[in-house]
């Protein structure tokens, strides 16, 4: 149903809040506070919001701006390119600001360091054969369909480069609807691909062929498909601080290497020197232990058995100046003790989405007096943020990190020091 809308504010997704004349709230991504626009309302997403397409903006925010991709609004990828720069920057800083406050948080947030398009240096792309092509970016918004893109503002230019040689090469590997995602990492030396097909694939001779070619042409080091490997030309690597570091296929790495060198730097800044141990909890490859090894022991703990085993390996191979071990261990189930803890000068901490609140509780419960927490979800910052305050740890300036262009997300790094009692 066609309805006229005044969208009053945005919620935490940027989506545009209005009401209805029964007093409904209607959800209109796209929109802007103070807008007046034509949406097609569909059915309720709860029994509290509908949610509205936009047709036409009838009365345009002064903060809106034109797009800067040809696929904003279609594509599933970035939700706030309508928006200025300057109402962009004060929009994600006050997410981080409304979470804290709902939380009683107090803390300075400092403005967002917002990095520029173009530097993104792993991606996701969805590829499916249609009707004789191959159609090869992202989901198109609301769906899981396959939108058809040829170029993408997030990325770095090496990974851009290749979505018209890859629609080539799947056109001869993909059947008739067939779907298979890629994952691309741009490593220091080369390009780390895994194709994982929806439904499971053998590959031909030819077709094996088809994409060893591929791989030589166009910089790709290592190929893997599933969990197998297809081939590997070199050992792709990272560079932590300068500190060389093997990486797993589809590893998980900060966003850009600009964003993780922000990161370090504050976690880095935040350290207590000396500090003669450091436990670094959700320590993924070593983003932050192989820097901070730099300047005491490290303990670097983190479920993902890979990420362990590729961290150990490297430090065999070019060990940091300070004792750096991984160290296997789900931290939901066996989040370290407080006993444990006792035994570290400083906590660096850098959970998933869902934050760490056992983790948070357990380090309340020591007498640890310093943590450094680094999040990519406002929201469960600002729960753990709640723990450590309940348990003395205040917060110091909150630095917010811009590494999810155009989204609702925000990287947030902060320290958080109790005195001694
Ligand atoms: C946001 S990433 C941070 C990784 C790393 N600190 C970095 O900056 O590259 C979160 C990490 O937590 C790990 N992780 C997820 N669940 C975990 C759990 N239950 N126990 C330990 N680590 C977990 C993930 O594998 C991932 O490496």
């Amino acid at each position: 149903m066609e309805q006229v809308l005044t969208i009053t504010q945005l919620n935490a997704k940027g989506e545009g809040i209005s009401l209805d004349a029964a007093g409904h709230t209607i959800l209109t991504p796209f929109t802007l506070p103070g807008e007046v626009v034509r949406g097609e309302v569909s059915l309720p997403l709860t029994h509290e919001a509908a949610r509205a397409d936009l047709l036409e903006v009838l009365t345009a925010s002064s903060e809106r701006q034109p797009a800067p991709c040809p696929y904003f609004g279609t594509c599933g990828g970035c939700q706030l390119q309508h928006m200025t720069p300057d109402f962009y920057v004060r929009f994600k800083k006050d997410q981080v600001i409304d979470s804290l406050r709902q939380q009683g948080v107090e803390a300075f947030v400092e403005d967002p360091v917002v990095l520029p398009p173009h530097l993104r240096r792993r991606i996701n792309f969805k590829a499916q054969k249609v009707k004789g092509k191959v159609l090869l970016g992202y989901h198109q918004r609301r769906t899981h369909k396959v939108l058809d893109i040829h170029e993408c503002p997030l990325l770095k230019p090496e990974l851009s480069t290749l979505m018209t040689p890859l629609r080539e090469v799947l056109l001869s590997i993909l059947s008739p609807q067939e779907e298979v995602n890629l994952f691309l990492t741009l490593a220091e030396n080369g390009i780390d691909m895994v194709l994982d097909f929806k439904q499971g694939k053998t590959l031909t001779l030819e077709m094996n062929q088809r994409l060893v070619e591929f791989g030589q042409k166009h910089r790709i080091i290592r190929m893997g498909m599933g969990e197998d490997l297809l081939f590997q030309r070199e050992e792709p690597y990272v560079k932590f601080a300068g500190h060389m570091v093997k990486i797993p296929p589809n590893p998980f790495l900060q966003t850009s290497q600009e964003a993780e060198a922000l990161l370090v730097k504050y976690v880095v800044e935040n350290l207590t020197k000396p500090s003669k141990r450091i436990a670094d909890l959700f320590c993924g490859l070593g983003t932050f232990s192989v820097p901070l090894a730099d300047h005491g022991a490290v303990d670097a703990y983190e479920s993902n058995k890979k990420s362990i085993h590729y961290l150990n390996y490297s430090q065999a191979k070019n060990p940091s100046p300070h004792k750096l071990q991984g160290i296997q261990r789900d931290l939901f189930v066996y989040p370290l003790t407080p006993q444990e803890l006792n035994t570290y000068d400083v906590v660096v901490l850098d959970p998933p989405r869902a934050g760490a609140p056992a983790q948070v509780k357990n380090l309340v419960a020591s007498q640890m007096r310093h943590v450094i927490m680094v999040s990519c979800n406002a929201q469960s910052f600002a729960r753990d943020a709640r723990i450590l305050g309940k348990g003395g740890f205040m917060p110091g300036p909150i630095h917010l990190v811009d590494q999810f262009l155009w989204t609702p997300h925000m990287e947030m790094v902060a320290s958080f020091r109790r005195p001694s009692p």
